[in-house]
């Protein structure tokens, strides 16, 4: 009876450590297949909309608007479940109209946010649906950091939460595996020393040759290290882990995103920008009219700081800049190399892109850092998503017009020209 049971866990034991390979690996898959079977939740809206959306939103929502956390106006998380899709494309359009049609919750909400005025816009039906695809792609996604306090702190929304909880669940898996190998061996580690006690006992009679065998047989260490499938795993993983990190690395050169260098003076656009809601263009005096944006000189903060806060050390670094006539040494944040040309007035004024497209949340930033990744890949993607703003121009009216009546394709800055290699270099 006891031979029966130690035979058994022998072998269960051996079948463990000979596939030991295959049971990892099909761990592996079967953790693959549950991430990607999330994502590809993740992935039920059609990305061409949602992307179309997102650039629609983050150049004329964003001022006002986040998805996880109230700027001037609500949260827009999950706002279709609030309010019909009639109800959000009409209050978009012209949300005054809707507040004065004596829409109870559209009057709330307008209280509620002390009678600010929402900006109308005037979208198509199209870009109104993709606006609100977008908004429902993002609520979709869990919200990272947790809700502190009521507030979410944030509001970042990662997508790399599913890939923590695959690394988790990988864990957790192989811990468990291991935990069960090793009481396997206990177990039958320990019945064989039984079964050789009960035989030396009865002075050898217990056990014939063949379970000799089978009980002198055991698991050893050593050689399940040494084995060609535990070497062959290692390796492989312990490659593939390396030529991962290289390649990220790679195409990490060259590319200066999150760059926040410490800057001479602690100068916080959260305060001005933000809390004081200075204009942009009173400072960055270049944005609407030439090619560079501008760094303002220290008269333009003398402007305020001739009589504000004037005891404070931060302040007094302007101050005698001032009086010694010299610049302030900021450190630049965004650089693009010589050989590429970047126009502002023509994206600010021409083209209509806010900001904080491509300069991200500038008016919450203590410390400006490189919200872009400012490669060529983007912004030529860009270009090829973007469609050209033709209000108020004569020349692009026509050129709209013509290039309806010939296709159905609205008109995007790649149509005028805006992936040919001579507009950005020299
Ligand atoms: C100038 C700031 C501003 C801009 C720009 C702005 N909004 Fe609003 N939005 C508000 C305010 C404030 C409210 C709250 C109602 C009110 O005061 O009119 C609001 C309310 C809303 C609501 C209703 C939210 C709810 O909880 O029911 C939606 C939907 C909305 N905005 C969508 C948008 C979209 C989409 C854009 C961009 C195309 C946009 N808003 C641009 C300020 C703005
Ligand atoms: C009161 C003046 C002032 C206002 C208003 C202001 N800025 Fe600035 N900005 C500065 C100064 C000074 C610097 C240089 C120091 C630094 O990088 O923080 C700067 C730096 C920057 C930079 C980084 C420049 C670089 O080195 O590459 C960007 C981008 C920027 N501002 C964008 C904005 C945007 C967008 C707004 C409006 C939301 C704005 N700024 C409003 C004064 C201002
Ligand atoms: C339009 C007016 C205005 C201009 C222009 C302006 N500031 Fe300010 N600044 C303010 C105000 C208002 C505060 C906040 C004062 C407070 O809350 O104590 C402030 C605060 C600061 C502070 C924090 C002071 C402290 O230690 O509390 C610094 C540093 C500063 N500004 C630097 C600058 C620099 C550098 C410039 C020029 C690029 C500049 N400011 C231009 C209005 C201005
Ligand atoms: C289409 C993208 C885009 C938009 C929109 C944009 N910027 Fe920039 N910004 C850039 C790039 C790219 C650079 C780096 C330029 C370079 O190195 O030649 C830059 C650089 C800057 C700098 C550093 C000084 C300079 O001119 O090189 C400031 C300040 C700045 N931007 C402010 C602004 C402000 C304020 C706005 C909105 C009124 C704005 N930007 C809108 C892409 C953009
Ligand atoms: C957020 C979107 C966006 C990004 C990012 C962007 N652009 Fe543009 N760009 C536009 C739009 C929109 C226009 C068309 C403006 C118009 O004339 O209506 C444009 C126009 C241009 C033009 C003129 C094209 C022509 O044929 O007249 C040049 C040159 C250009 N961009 C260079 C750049 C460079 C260089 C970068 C990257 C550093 C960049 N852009 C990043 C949106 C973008
Ligand atoms: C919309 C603007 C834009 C267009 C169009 C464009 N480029 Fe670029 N290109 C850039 C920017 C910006 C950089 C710098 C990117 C960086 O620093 O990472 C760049 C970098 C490069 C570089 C790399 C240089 C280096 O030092 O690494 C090469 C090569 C290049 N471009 C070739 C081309 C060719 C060829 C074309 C036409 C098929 C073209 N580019 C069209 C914006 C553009």
């Amino acid at each position: 009876m006891l031979t029966r049971l130690t035979k058994n866990l022998t072998y269960i034991s051996r079948i463990f450590s000979q596939n030991f390979g295959i049971i990892l690996l099909s761990l592996l898959l079967s953790n693959m297949y549950q991430l990607s079977a999330q994502n590809e939740q993740d992935e039920a809206f059609d990305q061409n909309i949602v992307s179309s959306g997102e650039s629609l939103f983050k150049g004329n929502c964003t001022v006002c608007h986040a998805i996880n956390e109230v700027v001037i106006g609500p949260a827009l998380r999950d706002v279709h479940e609030r309010q019909s899709e009639e109800w959000i494309y009409a209050f978009i359009k012209n949300s005054q109209k809707v507040i004065k049609s004596g829409d109870e919750y559209a009057v709330d909400l307008y209280n509620q946010y002390n009678q600010t005025l929402m900006t109308s816009f005037d979208f198509s039906d199209e870009e109104l649906n993709s606006i609100l695809t977008y908004i429902k792609s993002e609520s979709a996604k869990e919200v990272q950091v947790a809700v502190v306090d009521n507030i979410v702190e944030g509001g970042e929304v990662s997508s790399s939460i599913s890939s923590d909880n695959f690394y988790l669940s990988l864990g957790l898996n192989i811990f468990l595996l291991l935990l069960l190998i090793f009481i396997l061996f206990r177990f039958t580690n320990l019945s064989k020393k039984y079964v050789i006690l009960k035989d030396n006992q009865n002075k050898g009679k217990l056990l014939d040759d063949d379970d000799k065998e089978i009980v002198d047989s055991g698991f050893k260490i050593n050689e399940f290290i040494k084995s060609n499938k535990v070497v062959g795993i290692a390796s492989f993983v312990f490659i593939a882990v390396f030529v991962k990190s290289c390649i990220d690395g790679l195409y990490t050169i060259g590319i200066q995103q999150n760059y926040q260098p410490t800057q001479p003076i602690a100068f916080s656009h959260k305060i001005h920008a933000g809390q004081y809601e200075i204009d942009c263009n009173y400072c960055h005096t270049g944005v609407n009219i030439s090619k560079s944006a501008n760094i303002p000189a220290v008269n333009i903060c003398m402007n305020c700081h001739g009589v504000i806060n004037t005891d404070k050390p931060e302040i007094q670094k302007i101050l005698t800049a001032y009086e010694e006539n010299r610049p302030i040494e900021w450190v630049r944040v965004h650089n693009l190399p010589d050989l590429a040309y970047f126009n502002h007035s023509q994206h600010v004024a021409v083209g209509g892109i806010e900001c904080n497209t491509c300069h991200g949340p500038i008016e919450e930033m203590d410390v400006v850092y490189q919200y872009s990744e400012l490669t060529m890949g983007w912004c030529i993607n860009c270009h090829r998503e973007s469609e050209i703003n033709s209000k108020g121009n004569d020349y692009y009216d026509k050129l709209v017009e013509l290039h309806k009546s010939s296709s159905k394709e609205p008109l995007k800055v790649e149509d005028i020209g805006g992936l040919e290699c001579s507009k950005c270099h020299y």
